[in-house]
Parts: C-alpha cells; sequence; structure tokens
C-alpha cells in the first residue's frame, strides 16, 4: 500500500493527492484519505483507482476537506477484506475521532477485535486495520483521563502504546480531532520515510511521494514511531527512547518520475534501459581493475571463505537470480542455487557463515525476501543485496550491497530494474571469481569492456521494434503463448510469458526447451505460437543446435514460431514464422538484448487489448505482506 501524511501551513489535501498519484504503483484497489480541521475529522475513501477518489472528492461540497492542513492518505493493494468502500482507508474509531492508516498485516488481529468486540464496539470494516483505530482511541482517552500528557506528545505516547499491542508488519500513520497540527506514524518491517520541509513536514511510504516539496528525508528505523508537526520531528522507539533517523538527501530527478511524452511508464522505461544499464556500470572498474560495490561490510577474506551461494529474490527479480546462476557458477566454480524468497526460509535450508546469500529486490521492501534475508542472517550466513532503492530495508540489513542505478521504476511490470540487475550480477559474479583468483584482471576488464558495449547495441535494437509492434497486434487474440529457451534464455522464456501474464491477462508459460517434450509439447495445436529464444551460435553452438532442433519439433505439431535470434544467424530463418533479431553478444549477457523484444511484444499486446498496462488488475509494485 502507498501512505502519505502531511502537516503544514497549505491545503494538505491537494499535497497528499499529488504524493498518492505517485505512490499508486504500491497498490490501486481503493484510495482513502482524511483531513482534520476544525475539531473535525474529514474522510472520503472509494474502491477502485485514485481517480474514483479525486471524482468524489470534485463533486464533495459543503465543508473544508479541501482547506485542512493536516492530512494522510492511503492507496490500497488489499489484504484483510476485499476492495470495497468499506474497507478502503483510512479507518475511524467508533467515536470518530481517530483516522487511521496501514500498511502490512496486523497479525494478531482476530484476537483484538474479539476483545475490542467484548467492550460493545461494532466494526464497521473487514479490516485488521481497524482494530489500531479503535486501540488508539482507547489510548487516547485513558491518557487524556489520567491528565500530564496533551497534545501532539499525547498523540505520540497514544500511538506507542498501540503498537506494542500489535503482531506483524505495519506502517501506522494517524490524525486526532483534538491535536489538529499533528500526524504521528508507527513503523515495523514496513516502509516509511520522513520528508523535512520548512514550516510543513511529510511522511511517504517513498520519497516519490514528496520530492517535489523537498529533498530533504530521514530514514527511520525498527520499532519506531515519529510525530510531525509544522515545527518539528519526533522520533522514539516503541518503549518511548528517543531515537535519531538518519538524514539523506534525495538526487533522483522528479522528471524521472514523469512519463516524458510516453504513453505509458512501461514504454519509457524500456527506452531508457540503455542509459539504466551505463549508470549501472559506471565506476565499477576501478583504477586497479577491481570490481567496486557500494557499501561492503565484508573483508576479501569472507568473500573467499564462501563456498555457497543462494540467489533469492521474487517475480522478475527471480528470474535474474536465474541468469545469475549460470553466470556466477561459470565464473567463479561456487556452487549457486537460485530460489523463490517465498520458500527459501520455510524449507530451513542449509547456511552456515561460509554461505552467501544475494538478495535481489528492486524496491528493497518486497517482505518476502525481507525475510529470507532475515533467514540467512539469523543463521549467520552472509548476506550481499542488489537493489534499485537506495536506503530501503534489504540493502540496509545486508552485509554488503551492490545498487543498481536504474532510477525510478513506476510501471508495475519491472522492464530496466530486470536489465540493471542483470548487470549488477554479472560484476558480482566477476568480483568473487577476481578475489578469489579464478578470474585475472584482464579477462574481468574484458567482460566489463563487453559490458559496457551493450547500451550501444541495445539502443540500435529499440529502433527496430517496430515488426514486433505489428506482431503484438496479431497475436492479441491467441488463447496461449509458450516461450521456449534453453541455458540462459530458459529464464528469458520464462520472464517473457510472466510479462504476458502480468500485462495482458492471458495464458502464458515459459519452458526449458528441453524438457518440452516431457510433457507440456502436448498443449501445441495448429497455430499456437510459441516464442522461442536461440542462443549465439557463437561458443556454444551446441546449445543453438539444440534449441533449433526443439523449434522444430513444435513446428511439426502446428506450432507458429516466432523466434528470437542473433543478427547473422541465418540457417534459423527458415524454422522462423516470425524472426526478430538481436545484436550480436556472449552467450552469457545475451538476456540483456533477448528480453527486451519480449518486454515490447507483452506491452504491446496490452495495449492492443486495451489495458492499463502500468497498472495490471490484482498486482502491485512492491509487495510488502509475506
Ligand atoms: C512484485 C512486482 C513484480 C516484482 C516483484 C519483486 O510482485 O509486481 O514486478 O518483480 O514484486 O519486487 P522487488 O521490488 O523485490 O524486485
Amino acid at each position: 500500500c502507498g501512505i502519505v501524511g502531511y502537516v503544514g501551513g497549505r491545503p494538505a489535501l491537494s499535497i497528499v493527492l499529488d504524493g498518492l498519484r505517485r505512490l499508486e504503483y504500491r497498490g490501486y484497489d481503493s484510495a482513502g484519505v482524511a483531513v482534520v480541521d476544525n475539531s473535525t475529522v474529514l474522510t472520503e475513501k472509494k474502491a477502485g483507482k485514485l481517480a474514483n477518489l479525486e471524482k468524489a472528492l470534485a463533486e464533495r461540497t459543503g465543508d473544508n476537506i479541501a482547506s485542512g492542513s493536516t492530512a494522510i492518505g492511503h492507496t490500497r493493494w488489499a489484504t484483510h477484506g476485499g476492495p470495497t468502500d468499506r474497507n478502503a482507508h483510512p479507518h475511524l474509531s467508533a467515536d470518530g475521532r481517530v483516522a487511521v492508516i496501514h500498511n502490512g498485516i496486523i497479525e494478531n488481529f482476530s484476537r483484538l477485535r474479539a476483545e475490542l468486540e467484548s467492550t460493545g464496539i461494532e466494526f464497521a470494516s473487514d479490516t485488521d486495520t481497524e482494530c489500531a483505530a479503535h486501540l488508539l482511541a482507547a489510548e487516547m482517552r485513558a491518557l487524556r483521563d489520567s491528565g500530564g500528557l496533551s497534545g501532539p506528545q499525547l498523540l505520540a505516547e497514544a500511538m506507542r502504546r498501540t503498537v506494542r499491542r500489535l503482531e506483524g508488519a505495519f506502517t501506522l500513520l494517524a490524525i486526532d480531532v483534538d491535536v489538529p497540527d499533528a500526524v504521528v506514524a508507527a513503523r515495523r518491517n514496513s516502509p516509511l520515510v520522513v520528508g523535512r520541509g520548512q514550516g510543513e513536514n511529510f511522511l511517504a511510504s517513498d520519497v516519490s511521494a514528496f520530492i517535489e516539496h523537498t529533498r530533504e528525508a530521514i530514514e527511520l528505523g525498527q520499532d519506531q514511531v515519529v510525530l510531525i508537526t509544522p515545527a518539528g520531528i519526533e522520533i522514539t522507539g516503541f518503549d518511548g527512547e528517543v531515537a535519531e533517523g538518519k538524514e539523506f538527501h534525495i538526487d533522483w530527478d522528479s522528471k524521472a518520475a514523469e512519463k516524458g511524452g510516453y504513453d505509458y511508464f512501461m514504454l519509457k522505461e524500456i527506452a531508457e534501459q540503455p542509459q539504466a544499464i551505463a549508470d549501472t556500470l559506471l565506476g565499477r572498474l576501478s583504477e586497479r581493475g577491481e570490481i567496486v560495490l557500494d557499501e561492503v561490510r565484508l573483508t576479501d577474506q569472507d568473500l573467499r571463505d564462501i563456498d555457497k551461494v543462494f540467489i533469492v529474490a521474487c517475480g522478475t527479480s527471480y528470474h535474474a537470480g536465474m541468469v545469475a546462476k549460470y553466470a556466477i557458477e561459470h565464473w567463479t566454480r561456487i556452487p549457486c542455487e537460485v530460489e523463490l524468497a517465498s520458500e527459501f526460509r520455510y524449507r530451513d535450508p542449509i547456511l552456515d557463515r561460509s554461505t552467501l546469500v544475494i538478495t535481489i529486490s528492486q524496491s528493497g521492501e518486497t517482505m518476502d525476501t525481507l525475510m529470507a534475508l532475515r533467514h540467512a542472517k539469523e543463521q549467520k550466513a552472509r548476506v550481499l543485496a542488489i537493489c534499485n532503492t537506495n536506503g530501503s530495508t534489504i540493502p540496509r540489513e545486508s552485509d554488503a550491497v551492490l545498487y543498481t542505478h536504474g532510477g525510478p521504476e513506476i510501471a508495475v511490470a519491472s522492464t530496466k530494474a530486470f536489465l540493471t540487475q542483470l548487470v549488477a550480477c554479472y560484476l558480482i559474479g566477476l568480483h568473487l571469481a577476481q578475489i578469489r583468483g579464478v578470474m585475472y584482471a584482464d579477462e574481468v576488464a574484458a567482460v566489463v569492456e563487453k559490458l559496457q558495449s551493450t547500451p550501444d547495441s541495445l539502443r540500435l535494437l529499440l529502433d527496430r521494434m517496430e515488426d514486433v509492434r505489428a506482431l503484438a497486434r496479431d497475436l492479441k487474440t491467441a488463447s496461449t503463448v509458450l516461450f521456449i529457451g534453453r541455458h540462459v534464455g530458459y529464464p528469458v522464456a520464462l520472464e517473457g510469458a510472466l510479462k504476458l501474464k502480468e500485462l495482458a491477462y492471458m495464458h502464458a508459460e515459459g519452458f526449458a526447451a528441453g524438457e518440452l517434450k516431457h510433457g507440456p509439447i502436448s498443449l501445441i495445436d495448429e497455430g499456437t505460437p510459441v516464442v522461442c529464444v536461440v542462443p549465439s551460435p557463437a561458443g556454444r553452438g551446441v546449445l543453438r543446435d539444440k534449441v533449433v532442433s526443439n523449434i522444430q519439433e513444435v513446428r511439426a505439431r502446428g506450432a507458429r514460431t516466432i523466434v528470437i535470434a542473433e543478427e547473422g544467424d541465418e540457417n534459423v530463418k527458415a524454422y522462423a514464422d516470425h524472426l526478430i533479431t538481436v545484436p550480436s553478444t556472449p552467450t552469457l549477457l545475451a538476456p540483456l538484448m533477448t528480453t527486451v523484444p519480449l518486454q515490447i511484444l507483452a506491452c504491446e499486446i496490452a495495449a492492443a487489448r486495451g489495458l492499463d498496462v502500468d497498472q495490471p488488475r490484482n498486482l502491485a509494485k512492491s509487495v510488502t505482506v509475506e
């Protein structure tokens, strides 16, 4: 979910709505706001996208919701309770005095709900969040009755008492009618940053929500409560102990979070890939010919002692991990396993001090990945993060970090983040190989040089995607699309299928090309489109020939083949109903090229089907629940 809070001298509603627009990628099942004005809390909330809320607000008259100067806002990705008006946030306490918004899951909510109901409270929603509103209101009453605290301090103490009763992961923001110039927030395991303005302050799930207003931000630690008023920011632990946040300056350009002439963020982000790769490579090779990571709290000896690598990630990032396995094992000769983060810790993996766990996450907040990382740390493994978001939780809790410099990725379906993750994985593979003496500096430099030439090749490729667009219009009514590949082409096939599922809501599946004959080939019927990712004929000719045989097998059964192959691979033409060529690249690096036509294919098919490319149904960009 996306969360925004504002307190200051300006009308808060429009600032909060602007922020929500930028956070809508975090969820868009419903949206809502609450504003404090003249001793009342005014709320509006609506199921569906933010536009529904904006329409309701535009039609609303007769109160000051647009002029109050303290507000909170929420855009939801449903967990407890369906995406309806009544389950949309904010949630109010029974007396209507407190409004709360929440990201995460309160795990002991059924117990709390039963307890609250036994005191006569009637719940107005099916959410776990509503418990927090009732608890907070009760704490406010109790503190007020006992005297002592008042104003913002009372609100902060009531929040601390409330969160001490909650289990699970949450970011909570709350306002109260009697404390008109304050927003209080609490954070456990869920993202929250503070924006420091002049005479005004901000809270949000990430900095993009307030980047237009301030570049000065504060990162919160675990289990902290923050109180913002127009005059200041106060941070404490859940126990009330004064704490300090980590101040940082935001160097993202706010323009980077706008569409800049493209129809969709996704198309813009696809076009940005050459630059994103170049930026991720910038400054990575030191004068001594060594790969430079961003934050390393491990010694070279620690890295030499590694005898096993695990890569854990979710979604598209997991596919980057699958590619990384080929490169890391090939270059370092260390056994490397890739695992879905949501499966990793629950199967009790064998980890110790000499295991390196690499997490890959664009957002740095994916709860499944974060929990896998914590499990790895508990087992004493070394943890290295590949991440695109500075200051997010996963890199903060890791022993070493390599940031992908992809810039903000807004479209829910990941594109430039994926390619930069691949680059980061290659760099880590090279770094490990070098430190362990398996590769010499000149060998590393030769691969880096190849990587450095990929942005130019990619620009050429992006310039000739017209026929992929035409193909998309043609495929938009297919009932099933299959993707096949071998070696690093296998994860590319999986990624191509994932993109099509995510964006076009079509049945799409990726397979290892050689596995097709062991079952899935029976899916092939007259005209079934099969996208075939063909390896380079250079270097690993055997691999290429095997894929060509697999293409023949599907063609013999009526498939319509869409072949992605390297320029100059003339022989492949005979097997292709539709041929898409990509610039020549060393085998291990080929996914940097072959993925791109598949991204465009999925994007254009979704657009041709009239779907929302940037915000596909049921998804969210950053999923901060397990
Ligand atoms: C969500 C997104 C996916 C993304 C995955 C992992 O499910 O919809 O596009 O690949 O999370 O996200 P991360 O931020 O950890 O890379």
